[in-house]
C-alpha cells in the first residue's frame, strides 16, 4: 500500500472512499468532520447512517452518497473521547483498514482536516503504522492467496493547503515502523523448520547488506570454543546448528560511542529440551524468537530512518530439543562470566543462552543494555497476554522503558529485583541453578540474568511472553506474532541519551 499527499482544493478530492473518525456518544462531530460536511457534503450530514453510527471503538459505518469524487464516506469509531489515546487510536485505525479491504477500497482518502481535534502526539505516525498493521497477513505457506490481498493500493491525504511541517517525515517514519513491526510478525510467524538460527543470521546479513550495517555471525564451535557454556548447554542436542548474530548500526559522526546494546532470545523452537514441554504448552512455541524477530524488525526501522545514535544487537539463536546428546537436568555448565550453573530445567533455556550474551556484551562497551526474551509462561500469569514486564538495575532504564512503550501503546509494568529472591537461585554444587520454584519464577529469571549484567551498565529486562503472540485474531490485527517491542525500541531510540544515563 502506498501513501501520497495530495495537495489540491477540496472538489478535487477524489477517492473510492474518505475517512472520518467519530467519538462514541459525542455531542459534536470533530471540528474538521463537521465543516467538511457544513461546507461540502450535506448529503453524509442528512444520512441516517451517519445518525445511526454510535463511534464504537473498532467499529465502522460506509455512509453512500452523492458527492461528485466522492461516493462513500467510512466513518471510524474511536470509543468514548473520555478513554481516547495511542492504543485505541491504532486499534480503530487497524481494525478500519482491514474493513477497507473487506469493501475492497482501491484508494482511500484520508483528509488531514479528519485529524483535527485526535489529540495526539505522533497522531500522523501512527495512523499509518497502525493502518499498515491492520492489513498484515501471513500467507506466505498457503497455496490459494487472499484475492482482497492488493486493497486498498493507495492512501490519499488531502489537504487544500501545504500540508504541516515534517508530515511526509511522519508518514516515512509510519511506513517504517509499520514494515518492521510487519517483518518481525513474519519471522514470528514462520515455522520453525524455516525460520532456523540460520535463517535468521541470513536476514540479519541482508538487512546489513541493505543498509550498511555491520555483521557478523558466530558459528557452533566460536561459540563452544569462546566459553559460552551456558548458550552451548541449550543447543548440544540440536539438529538445527546456532547462531550468534552480531549487527552494529553506526552513524557516522558517532564511530568510537558507546553503543545501547540490544539482546535478542532467539530461540526458534522451545520444545523443552529434555524437560520436555507437555502437549498445550508446545504448539506456540515457535514464538521463542520474538525477541530476537522485535531487534530484528527495529533495525529494519534503524535503516530507514537512520536515527542519530548507535545500537548494536547480539541475538543468540538457537532450537531446545530433546536429544541422547541433550544437556540432562542436574548437568553442571560454565558460562562465560565463570559462574557455574547447575541446570536442573533445561525448559529454562532462555536465561541461559541470555546470560552468557549479556556478560558477553561487555566487548561492546555498552551505554546500556536493553534484553527482549519471551522468558516465562509467569509472566502471563501475572500480566495476562497484553503487558510486559520490565526488570532492570537502573531507574531510568525503567521509567525510559515504560515511558517509550506507553507512548505508543506497548504497555510495560515493573517487577522488582530484590536481593531477597537470590535465596531461590542457590544450587547445592555450582555458582547458581538456573531455576527457583514457580512462585516469583519471572522475577527468579530477572535476578538471574542480574547476576551477568556487566558492572556499571544500565540494564533492563523485558520479558514479552504474553504481548509477542496473539492466540486468536482480533477486530485490529491477525492471530500470531504481533511485532511486540519493535514500536517501543523505535521510542527508545528517540528518546534515550546515552552520554547521561
Ligand atoms: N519459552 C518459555 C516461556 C514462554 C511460555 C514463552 C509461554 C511464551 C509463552 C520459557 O523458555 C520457559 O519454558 N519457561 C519456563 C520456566 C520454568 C521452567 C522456570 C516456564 O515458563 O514454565
Ligand atoms: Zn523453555
Ligand atoms: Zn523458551
Amino acid at each position: 500500500m502506498e501513501f501520497n499527499i495530495v495537495v489540491e482544493p477540496e472538489a478535487a478530492w477524489a477517492a473510492d472512499a474518505v475517512i472520518f473518525f467519530v467519538f462514541k456518544d459525542a455531542e459534536d462531530y470533530l471540528p474538521g468532520f463537521g465543516n467538511w460536511m457544513a461546507s461540502r457534503a450535506a448529503w453524509v450530514a442528512d444520512s441516517p447512517a451517519l445518525a445511526d453510527f454510535s463511534g464504537e471503538l473498532g467499529k465502522s459505518a460506509v455512509v453512500y452518497g452523492s458527492g461528485a469524487n466522492i461516493r462513500r464516506v467510512f466513518l471510524i469509531g474511536l470509543g468514548p473521547q473520555k478513554d481516547f489515546g495511542v492504543e485505541q487510536f491504532s486499534q480503530a485505525v487497524s481494525a478500519a483498514f482491514a474493513g477497507c479491504r473487506e469493501l475492497e477500497f482501491r484508494t482511500v482518502g484520508v483528509p488531514l482536516v479528519a485529524f483535527e481535534g485526535i489529540v495526539l502526539e505522533d497522531r500522523y505516525e501512527h495512523f499509518v503504522s497502525a493502518a499498515v498493521s491492520g492489513l498484515y497477513t501471513f500467507d506466505m505457506f498457503k497455496s490459494e492467496k487472499d484475492k482482497k490481498k492488493d486493497f486498498p493500493e493507495t492512501v490519499r491525504f488531502f489537504t487544500a493547503e501545504e500540508p504541516p511541517e515534517h508530515f511526509a517525515e511522519a508518514v516515512g517514519k509510519g511506513e517504517a515502523v509499520g514494515m518492521g513491526t510487519s517483518y518481525a510478525r513474519d519471522l514470528v510467524n514462520m515455522p520453525p523448520n524455516v525460520a532456523n538460527p540460520i535463517y535468521l543470521a541470513e536476514e540479519a546479513r541482508k538487512m546489513a547488506k541493505k543498509y550498511g550495517f555491520r555483521f557478523r555471525q558466530m558459528k557452533r564451535k566460536e561459540i563452544t570454543d569462546k566459553g559460552l557454556g551456558a548458550y552451548a548447554s541449550v543447543f548440544r542436542g540440536s539438529a538445527d546448528e546456532p547462531r550468534m548474530i552480531i549487527l552494529e548500526y553506526c552513524p557516522k559522526d558517532r564511530e568510537g560511542q558507546k553503543p545501547l546494546v540490544l539482546v535478542g532470545k532467539g530461540v526458534t523452537f522451545d520444545s523443552g529440551g529434555i524437560s520436555l514441554k507437555p502437549t498445550g504448552a508446545i504448539e506456540d512455541m515457535k514464538c521463542d524468537m520474538a525477541g530476537a524477530a522485535a531487534i530484528l524488525g527495529f533495525f529494519h526501522v534503524l535503516g530507514e530512518t537512520c536515527p542519530d545514535i548507535p545500537v548494536t544487537a547480539l541475538l543468540p539463536c538457537a532450537d531446545n530439543m530433546p536429544d541422547s546428546t541433550s544437556t540432562r537436568p542436574g548437568e553442571v555448565v560454565t558460562s562465560f562470566s565463570g559462574k557455574t550453573i547447575e541446570v536442573l530445567n533445561t525448559d529454562a533455556e532462555g536465561r541461559l543462552l541470555l546470560c552468557d550474551t549479556l556478560s558477553f556484551s561487555s566487548q561492546f562497551e555498552p551505554a546500556a543494555i536493553i534484553d527482549l526474551a519471551t522468558l516465562t509462561g509467569g509472566c502471563i500469569v501475572a500480566f495476562g497476554w497484553n503487558v510486559a514486564a520490565v526488570m532492570d538495575n537502573s531507574k531510568y532504564m525503567r521509567n525510559l522503558v515504560m515511558e517509550s512503550g506507553m507512548s505508543v501503546g506497548e504497555r510495560f509494568w515493573p517487577m522488582p529485583l530484590w536481593d531477597i529472591y537470590k535465596e531461590e537461585l542457590k544450587s547445592e554444587v555450582a555458582d547458581l541453578k538456573n531455576v527457583g520454584s514457580r512462585e516469583g519464577m519471572t522475577i527468579h529469571a530477572g535476578m538471574f540474568l542480574k547476576e551477568f549484567v556487566p558492572e556499571n551498565v544500565p540494564w533492563a529486562h523485558l520479558d514479552i511472553a504474553g504481548p509477542a503472540w496473539r492466540k486468536k485474531k482480533t477486530p485490529a490485527g491477525a492471530a500470531g506474532g504481533t511485532g511486540f517491542g519493535v514500536r517501543t525500541l523505535v521510542e527508545i531510540a528517540s528518546r534515550i541519551d546515552l552520554e547521561d544515563i
